[in-house]
């Protein structure tokens, strides 16, 4: 019998770190042909990824100009998609979560009649705005997908609620495999300041921040409050790996830059990241992705943003949302800076999007819907 050809396509830096272990999981399939394909709508920032997990793509569109446009993203990945299919010839694409690149490439499968498989699949804030612009490219990628891997039941009772009822999966998020990959207790940083961190002596604060809808006026009060942050705890230190963003260094560049205790370093390879963020007191962010890994690694997590399409680790007590106003980040950050038993209440793992095992489930609905396999049971943690 033929191999499957299972091509993944990717662009952004999360992407790239939540589906290299599923492109990895799909090549060890003797009934499959584990396809890769890049838009790299991030250069430097997907490469690295590429890097640490040894995934070489079969095709590139290298896509990305500085500054780049919804649209610029949207149609250069479309274009380019039709040579990766003709000669890549897949019999199912893979996108993952809610970038230009996912919707693109599901809008691309669709065009050329191939069936689509939608990793990350049913995250929710019901605001088409916020994120901005991935609300809405995911809530498209529902209406074109086949198969949904949602990572938690809630996830599917979403799509349920959009009368979206075939082909649902609950498999865990490919995140925590990628995690259970790259931590460990005898890390070494290649980075060799992040060796020598007071992890022990003063709690390192581990930062991000990138969201398009934080641009301008909720980005500068994210900025005015790590500034507060750190000129008010003597026992604090800031690490914050800055997004490639132009629009995000200006900002940093701009408020924060100077400030002591913060250490504004280039973006982290995936595996000293995680390291990191194991080793850190705990995490403020904007980011999607380390509201699933922190929570994972026991550290609490504040959200700079209004909402989250990540309510699970929220319920669990490990993330709040402290929104985007400067009074509201300070006070929320100093009670876990000053209150141990504040911290001590979020401070525990929980573990709510998965067990490691998410590709290897993906990749068994695969062969299901191709009559090469059982149907598999969903993930119930
Ligand atoms: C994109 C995704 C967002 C995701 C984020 C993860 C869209 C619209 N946005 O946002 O959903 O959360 O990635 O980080 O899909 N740049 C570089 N080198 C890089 C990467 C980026 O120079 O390796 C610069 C470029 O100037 C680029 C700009 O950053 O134009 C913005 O990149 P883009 O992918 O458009 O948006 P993000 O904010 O990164
Ligand atoms: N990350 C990384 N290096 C960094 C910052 C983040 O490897 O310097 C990882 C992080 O651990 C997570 C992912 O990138 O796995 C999150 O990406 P990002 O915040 O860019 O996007 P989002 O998750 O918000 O879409």
């Amino acid at each position: 019998m033929e191999k499957l050809r299972i091509m993944s396509v990717f662009g952004t830096r999360p992407e790239a770190i939540k589906m290299c272990p599923l492109v990895k999981e799909l090549g060890q399939r003797q009934e499959i042909k584990s396809l890769c394909c890049v838009t790299a709508q991030h250069r430097q920032m997907l490469d690295s990824v590429l890097e640490v997990f040894h995934v070489r793509p079969d095709w590139d569109l290298d896509i990305m100009t500085p500054r780049q446009t919804l649209s610029a993203i949207t149609s250069k990945c479309l274009t380019g998609m039709d040579a990766a299919i003709d000669a890549l010839k897949p019999d199912m694409i893979l996108v993952h979560g809610d970038t230009s690149t996912t919707f693109a490439g599901a809008l691309s499968a669709f065009y050329h009649q191939i069936p689509v498989g939608h990793v990350e699949a049913g995250l929710r804030t019901y605001d088409k705005y916020s994120p901005f612009p991935e609300e809405m490219n995911r809530k498209l990628v529902s209406s074109i997908a086949d198969l949904f891997f949602c990572p938690t039941v809630n996830n599917k009772n979403n799509l349920l609620k959009e009368n979206i009822t075939k082909g649902l999966f609950v498999t865990g998020n490919t995140v925590i495999d990628a995690l259970k990959t790259t931590v460990r207790q005898d890390y070494h940083f290649a980075t060799d300041g992040l060796n020598h961190l007071p992890y022990r002596e003063k709690k390192v604060i581990l930062v991000t921040c990138h969201r398009r809808e934080n641009y301008g006026q909720p980005m500068k009060n994210i900025m005015l409050a790590l500034r507060q942050i750190a000129q008010e705890n003597e026992d604090v230190e800031l690490v914050y790996p800055v997004h490639l963003s132009p629009v995000v260094r200006e900002a940093v560049d701009q408020y924060l830059r100077g400030t002591p205790r913060v250490h504004l370093i280039d973006p982290l390879p995936a595996d000293e990241m995680h390291n990191l963020m194991d080793r850190c007191y705990m995490v403020l962010t904007d980011s999607g992705g380390l509201q699933e890994e922190a929570p994972a690694l026991g550290k609490p997590v504040l959200v700079m943003r209004r909402e989250t399409e990540r309510p699970e680790a929220v319920e669990a007590g490990t993330v709040k949302i402290c929104g985007v106003a400067q009074e509201e980040i300070v006070a929320m950050a100093q009670e876990l800076i000053r209150d141990p038993t504040a911290y001590a209440a979020m401070a525990h793992a929980v573990n709510p999007y998965g067990d490691g095992h998410a590709c290897r489930r993906i990749t068994d609905a695969i062969l299901w819907y191709f009559g090469r396999g059982p149907l598999p049971e969903d993930y119930l943690p």
